[in-house]
Parts: C-alpha cells; structure tokens; sequence
C-alpha cells in the first residue's frame, strides 16, 4: 500500500485499505506523483482488462478532464484528485452521480450543498466535480469515479468569481486529510447504491439540493423553477407546459442568475 514513487504529501492509503478491504476483496490503493488523468488511466486499464477495485489518487494531472469535454485544471497541493475504480453491476445507473456527491458531501462538511448533476458547492460557488465514466469488458461493468476538490483557494483565469475552496471552511485541512475523510464512505455509499439505487437517498439530497426552488436553465434552452430530484435522481422542472424530468445525460443546468460562475 505505500506509495512506488516519492511523493509531495502524506497520504493515508494504508488507513484507507484498511478501512476498505474487508468490504471489497482485491482492492488497492495507489498515490502518484504525477499522471495525465486519473480517469483516463483507470479506463486505459480497464480496457486492457485489468478490472479491479482501486483508489488511485494522483498529487498532478497534466492532462485533467472535466465533464463535457472540459479540462480539470489543478496545483499540486492545493486540490484532491483522485479515481475510484470499481467493478460494480448495478440494476439501474441513475442517479449514481447523485450518490456520489451526496457521499462527498456529508464526509466533508454541513455547509457543502449538491449542484444537479454532478457538482458539489459551497456558498454559491463550485467547490469539486465528479466525471463518471463506465467501461464495458465484455462479462461484467467497471465503472470509473473521478473526484476533482478545490482544497486551497486559487484565482482561475477566465471566471468572473474564483471556484470554492475547503480550507477557509476547514481550516488546516489538506488533500490528504480530504481524502482520509472521503475515500471509505465513498466505497460504502457505492456499494450501496449498486444495491438500493438512488431512491433511499432521494431525501438527504434534497437536503443539500442547491438548485430547489431556482429558475434554472437546462443547455437545451428549457427554463423553469427547480422542484427536487425524483427517486430515480431526474431533476424535475416546472415549465409553462407542465413538469419535465430531465436525466443527467441530456443536458446540464445552471442556475439562471449565477451563469457566470460555473
Ligand atoms: C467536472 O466538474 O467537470 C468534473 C471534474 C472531475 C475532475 C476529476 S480530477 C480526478 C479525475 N481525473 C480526471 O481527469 N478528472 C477527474
């Protein structure tokens, strides 16, 4: 479990395996210096079959990806970025991003809110994203969890208001320390979610839901007033013409009056 390479932090990937193993034979932790993306190297290997459970935790990205094609960019030391790869099957995918960030969420602290789909938020500005990907190997389904958080406050080119930062509401906190906090809840909340999907957490998300109320605009051009997600995590519009589910993978939503911030 200790890490091949040096590197910058110390990282709690024997704590973690500990924590983790007995429920998830096989898995590893791994913390590298440096890689392209960690998504991209948990699907590379996945591709080339190599299917197990692991938590691969990388201190700088040359090559982070967001969701929609975006870029991640990241310092060293001031972010958390990691993959969690994991050879899971569950019945029904949706809303497993929602899972995700709620698990997030209440690992790390009361005032961290859920920005539909796939965002986590703290006082109105974006603190962490999660880009979800699957691999398909033919007899059974991988999935890769990327998590980028914004552990120090850092000035962003190109956006009008910096992204958040967890250290002003944590003080001391590092990306170790973050990771220590998420990493097992995170198997755990996975675990159970390929189990119960979405539904059981339809609530506790409601509770951080940052978009209930809100006029949003969805990419495609449709607005109206945020009401909650569904059971199944569909986020549920009230337009002029009535309520419109819309799933994750058909667009995104921002909310009308903070565009310039996300
Ligand atoms: C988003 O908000 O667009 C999602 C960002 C996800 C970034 C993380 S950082 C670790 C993992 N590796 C990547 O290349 N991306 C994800």
């Amino acid at each position: 479990m200790s890490p091949p390479f040096d590197t910058f932090m110390r990282w709690p990937a024997e704590a973690i395996w500990e924590a983790v193993s007995p429920q998830m034979p096989g898995f590893s932790v791994e913390i590298l210096p440096e890689i392209d993306s960690t998504n991209t190297e948990l699907m590379r290997r996945a591709r080339a079959g190599q299917t197990d459970a692991v938590l691969l935790v990388a201190e700088s990205q040359s090559a982070g990806r967001g969701r929609l094609g975006r870029q991640w960019v990241s310092q060293r030391g001031d972010s958390l970025t990691f993959s969690l790869g994991l050879p899971i099957a569950p019945k029904d995918w949706s809303g497993l991003s929602l899972a995700v960030g709620l698990s997030l969420a209440e690992s790390l602290h009361p005032q961290v809110s859920l920005k539909w789909p796939n965002d986590l938020w703290i006082e109105g500005h974006k603190l962490g994203g999660i880009l979800i990907e699957a691999a398909s190997t033919g007899s059974h389904s991988y999935v890769v969890i990327g998590v980028g958080l914004n552990i120090q406050p850092q000035a962003v080119e190109g956006l009008r208001t910096p992204p958040a930062a967890l250290a002003p509401w944590l003080p001391g906190i590092t990306a170790a320390d973050a990771l220590g906090r998420v990493a097992a809840p995170l198997v755990a909340a996975v675990q159970g979610f390929t189990l119960t999907g979405f539904a059981p957490l339809q609530a506790r998300f409601h509770a951080r839901d940052v978009l209930q109320g809100l006029v949003v605009t969805t990419s495609d051009g449709m607005q109206g007033r945020a009401l909650g997600v569904d059971a199944s995590g569909a986020l549920q519009i009230e337009t002029p013409s009535g309520v419109v589910s819309v799933h994750s993978s058909e667009v995104s939503v921002r909310p009308a009056a903070q565009q310039e911030n996300t």
